[in-house]
């Protein structure tokens, strides 16, 4: 079976054709990142339209490098939400579209599933069970995984994402947009230890984050320091480091109330090299497997929508024929395979 996969979530515009027997034959990505830098951060309507402009040359584009027509598609998937609606009905559209003019079925894909499963595209592909951090944009959770479809939510951010903490940092920092690598660039230049950070919600029980404090106590911070010699540095550099350390500490928590022995990193923030090095050595200290997507895979991308398409269509999954998108979607009301 071969599926085509659309992402069109939030500003990447992403492609791929998925083949059950070849793996992942290929992948197409156009950023819009540059554009909405000039706002200083995504612009919902301005996302939509350059979707509408990029999905189909950028389809012919990935077919072409798969060496696929449209008619060896078995199957589409799109990525129905959680993001922005417009985006997301642009993907869900074309993808839906497509599907009925091709007649094969078409498949509603769940964003976070996508970066969920996205390690699995690896030659090193992680086995069922294993606890899932999700660190995105808009998502951070920890997931314990029975098997695709199989998700209990333990625990979940109460205000920003992980990447929403980084962004916003970044951007009063004046670091620029997308803030989460030019925070982690500022920061390799910088001592992580001048500038004391706290560690939020690690002093009381639970997997729940929370990082709008932190957000806050670096503003506060900034504004005393700016004019100090390599402030910038020095405090993206703590920033970061009080973010891996509590994550890390949250997937410790996780990692022994499930007894799991492997923890899978996934999401756009899952590109952090200092999180992938404290995650690794971590899973070294207390003999966890760690898996990741390659870097590409962690940021949004069709591959991973194209790869939970086709287990889901595989298992005999397809939607009516409606145009569905739900940008709020609880990643535990997905249905199992069987
Ligand atoms: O998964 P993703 O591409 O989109 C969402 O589903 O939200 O994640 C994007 C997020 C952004 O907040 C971005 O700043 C962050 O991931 N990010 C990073 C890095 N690369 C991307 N955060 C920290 N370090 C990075 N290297
Ligand atoms: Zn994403």
């Amino acid at each position: 079976m071969r599926v085509l996969g659309i992402e069109t979530s939030c500003d990447e515009t992403g492609v791929a054709v998925y083949d059950g027997e070849l793996g992942l034959m290929a992948h197409s990505l156009y950023s819009q990142a540059h554009i909405h830098a000039e706002y200083g951060g995504v612009v919902p309507e301005i996302a939509s339209r350059d979707h509408v402009r990029k999905l189909l040359p950028l389809l012919d584009e990935c077919l072409e490098k798969a060496d696929c027509t449209r008619g060896e598609i078995d199957g589409v998937a799109y990525t129905a939400g959680p993001g922005l609606v417009g985006a997301l009905l642009v993907g869900a559209s074309v993808g839906r579209s497509l599907a009925t003019s091709l007649g094969v079925p078409a498949v509603a894909v769940h964003h976070m599933e996508g970066h969920l499963l996205a390690p699995l595209l690896e030659a090193d592909a992680p086995d069922f069970p294993f606890v899932a951090l999700l660190v995105s944009g808009g998502h951070s959770m920890l997931v314990e995984v029975s098997e695709i479809g199989k998700y209990k939510v333990l625990g979940e951010t109460l205000d920003d994402a992980a990447g929403e903490a980084f962004d916003k940092t970044a951007k009063l920092l004046g670091l620029g947009y997308p803030g989460g690598p030019a925070l982690a660039r500022a920061a390799e230049s910088g001592d992580p230890d001048r500038f004391s950070f706290p560690r939020p919600m690690t002093d009381r029980p639970g997997l729940e984050f929370s990082f709008s404090g932190l957000k806050t106590h670096t503003r506060n911070l900034w504004r005393k320091n700016f004019k100090q010699a390599n402030a910038q540095a020095d405090i993206a550099a703590g920033f970061q480091q009080a973010v891996v350390d509590t994550l890390l500490i949250k997937c410790r928590r996780a990692m022994k109330q499930t007894r799991s022995a492997h923890l899978v990193i996934a999401g756009g923030v899952g590109a952090n090299l200092r999180l992938r090095k404290a995650m690794s050595q971590a899973g070294r200290k207390y003999g966890w497997g760690v898996s990741y997507p390659r870097i590409e895979f962690c940021t949004d991308n069709g591959a991973m929508i194209a790869f939970a398409g086709y287990h889901r269509l595989r298992a005999g999954q397809s939607e009516p024929e409606l145009i569905c998108a739900r940008p709020r979607w609880p990643l535990d009301e997905l249905r199992d395979l069987s």
